[in-house]
């Protein structure tokens, strides 16, 4: 493998908050602690360009990193202090309704100025992230999101772990600043905003220091509007621990590459094995070779030894899929898009052909329908099973993406994939999910390639009771 560090732009051709609800918290309630919406201008670029303004969670982009203990309480207060109306979205974590952030769904959005109390359980452990879903093609692209992180009561044991949010930005090559095109029908009706400027934390290649032997945690988390990253290890060894924040049964070696779709995580651990003096890498995989998208500097040794393999991570208490025949079975047909041979689709509430959706900068449909239709795709009893059975018709891969629940993929032969909230489709696949609708509330069900979320691939579901 070809390895390049990329030093310059590939690709280029291409007010006063609202007093808090009064809460029956007890006199010990503390104080809300609050996350702020806010205008930044970053040093994204290299030096010859100037700084880049970006939106950013208290002044940073990837926002400051939330931690805390599973099964303990987040709590924060939103100010925006942002030119547009905002919301938080929890991704991944099996929240209550309420606090999903959803606009029209679960909550408006906070307008510039106002603030709006986010207060909620975390039931599993893992690697979660937070972002706006308001405008969210548009929000996300321009810096709002940062890693949430649930730790275990008993975490494996490791050196040190590293929190890796990787993001591929457009940038106008003209100004350093982000391209204002947010609704480009061109995204839209093809693989969504694919940036020309790729990041892990901010910085074009990180850099980190490591020892020889040592042992690291490595979370994965993919904040971009619709880059699939294809990443492996060079100079480190690996096992995949956890996917969407779900620990795997038995951690699988990292040899093959792991793909990582929008708003997909991994957890890794890795061993450095490089030596002294070396380097070693995170891979990302692209069609003219392998670039860094992190570089570890080696330095000194950990330990004389290679330690053995890790153990899986304790298990989330996930609602565990009952026998197959019980379950409500769904289907969702994904249709549209460039070269996706839709004539029409329903589109606000009557028949429209492509050219009229088109007209409307719409360009896809679940089920015969653009965009979030009035009634739900199901009504679930809680505690109910389902299955959906997912069908890409279009030209373009999906990451779709369940609110509020995790699910497992059911293969052909009934064999039972790890627990996800975002599943990648390919063109021509069709792939079925199971999921026991535990989780209370409206949730969306959507394609996490942003562009095609604003553009007709959104539906929702209802769990009663
Ligand atoms: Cu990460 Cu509905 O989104
Ligand atoms: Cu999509």
């Amino acid at each position: 493998m070809t390895l390049t560090r990329r030093r310059l732009l590939a690709g280029m051709a291409a007010g006063a908050a609202l007093p808090a609800l009064p809460r029956t918290l007890g006199a010990a309630a503390a104080a809300m602690p609050v996350l702020r919406t806010e205008e930044l201008s970053a040093r994204l670029l290299p030096p010859e360009y100037p700084e880049t303004r970006l939106w950013s969670y208290a002044g940073r982009s990837p926002g400051p990193e939330l931690r805390l203990a599973q099964g303990a309480r987040l709590r924060r207060r939103l100010e925006n202090r942002l030119p547009a109306a905002t919301t938080v979205h929890w991704h991944g974590i099996r929240i209550d309704n309420a606090m999903d952030g959803v606009p029209g769904l679960t909550q408006d959005a906070v307008p510039p100025g106002a603030s709006f109390d986010y207060d909620f359980a975390l039931p599993d452990a893992g690697t979660y992230w937070y972002h706006a879903h308001e405008k969210s093609y548009e929000q996300v692209a321009r810096g709002l999101y940062g890693a949430l992180i649930v730790e275990e009561p008993d975490p494996p044991e490791v050196d040190r772990e590293e929190v890796l949010v990787l993001d591929d930005w457009r940038i106008d090559p003209a100004t350093g600043q982000l391209a204002a095109n947010f609704e480009m029908p061109h995204d839209r009706s093809h693989a969504g905003r694919i940036g020309n400027y790729i990041t892990t934390n901010g910085a074009q290649t990180l850099e980190l220091a490591a020892r020889r032997h040592e042992r690291l945690r490595l979370r994965l988390v993919n904040a971009s509007n619709a880059r699939i990253f294809r990443l492996g290890l060079m100079g480190l060894e690996g096992w995949l621990m956890a996917l969407d924040g779900m620990p795997l049964e038995t951690p699988a070696p990292l040899t093959a590459t792991l793909t990582l779709a929008p708003a997909q995580r991994a957890d890794l651990i890795v061993d450095v094995i490089a030596e002294p003096g070396g380097e070693a890498f995170l891979v990302r995989q692209e069609r003219d070779g392998g670039y860094a998208q992190a570089v570890f500097a080696v330095a000194g040794q950990a330990g004389a030894a290679r330690r053995d393999a890790p153990g899986a991570l304790p298990p989330n208490p996930v609602t565990a899929l009952k026998a197959p025949g019980t379950a409500r079975r769904l289907t969702l047909h994904m249709e549209g898009g460039a070269m996706g041979g839709m004539q029409g689709a329903m589109l606000n509430g009557r028949a429209a052909d492509m050219r009229e959706i088109a007209g409307a900068n719409q360009f896809w449909a679940f089920n015969g329908m653009v965009g979030m239709p009035d009634a739900p795709l199901a009504e679930l009893d809680r505690g109910e099973e389902v299955r959906v059975a997912i069908r890409n018709d279009t030209a373009f891969p999906h990451a779709m993406h369940v609110h509020g629940h995790h699910f497992r993929e059911i293969g052909a032969d009934g064999a039972r994939g790890p627990w996800r909230d975002t599943l990648l489709v390919d063109r021509g696949e069709t792939r079925e999910i199971g999921f026991v609708a535990d989780n209370p509330g409206d949730w969306l069900f959507h394609c996490h390639m942003l562009a095609h979320a604003a553009s007709g691939m959104m539906t929702w579901f209802r769990v009663t009771g």
